[in-house]
């Protein structure tokens, strides 16, 4: 089956990496810098210990810090030296950004344009060559926006148009959230390990489940159903 939509956690907890990535169908790891400020004390380690974690056939995306175009590519160079083919930089949609993005493109490097809050900041992403742009849904929402809205535009646009880039939408706090965007376009998702929980649980399932093993252990106590095939 071909998976369509992909689901990046959005952390840099090498622990809720292994555990999350262990279960649940996870495409890659994206990372920004207030994450990895929170997360861990040796970057560089932190970094390395993610891409072993995902392996080969999962995704690492990684912001630049720097301020100007030159100084991002150089970022972007090394970090993709380093962490392989697998690698996406994350380049912040600013004109020094959109400079950069080019500059990667031109090197072969994986783009995703990060902090998106508009279509045609989207638009303008893609139109330098980005591989992803990233809309920031719950940020979008707490400006008395509509972040789900936003995705949909952005798909609408890129539709029309006939743009190839990605939608990776990330800033999520909520289920709502991350359905509303994937039904509305989005290509992929970024979410917490949390957050990647509550798609999966729903107390209804956990009661089923009760009800099926206390009908079946009051008339087959501890059997289980290969004890009878
Ligand atoms: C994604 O890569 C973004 O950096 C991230 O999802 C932002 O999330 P936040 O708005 O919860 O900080």
């Amino acid at each position: 089956m071909s998976k369509l939509i992909k689901i990046f956690l959005d952390t840099a907890n090498v622990e809720v990496i292994r555990e999350i990535a262990g279960i649940y169908p996870i495409d890659g790891v994206t990372t920004n810098p207030s994450v990895l400020a929170k997360e861990c004390d040796n970057v560089g380690d932190t970094l390395m210990s993610i891409s072993k974690i995902i392996g080969e056939d999962r995704f690492l995306h990684v912001q630049t810090t720097a301020a100007t175009a030159q100084e991002m590519f150089a970022q972007a160079k090394k970090m993709k030296a380093v962490f392989g083919a697998n690698f996406y930089v994350k380049i912040p949609i600013t004109e020094q950004g959109l400079k950069a993005i080019t500059l990667c493109k031109n090197a072969d490097i994986n783009v995703t344009a990060t902090a998106v809050f508009t279509p045609m900041q989207a638009l303008l992403a893609a139109q330098s060559g980005a591989d992803y742009v990233a809309p920031y849904i719950n940020r979008i929402d707490n400006i008395v926006s509509d972040g789900v809205d936003v995705v949909a535009h952005i798909s609408k646009l890129f539709s029309v148009q006939d743009v190839k880039t990605r939608i990776l939408a990330a800033s999520f706090k909520n289920v709502q959230q991350v359905y509303g965007t994937v039904a509305n376009g989005a290509h992929a998702v970024t979410i917490s390990g949390e957050l990647c929980k509550e798609l999966l649980f729903h107390p209804y399932t956990e009661k089923s489940l009760d009800d099926f093993r206390s009908d079946w252990e009051k008339k087959f106590g501890k059997r289980e159903i290969t004890d009878f095939i």
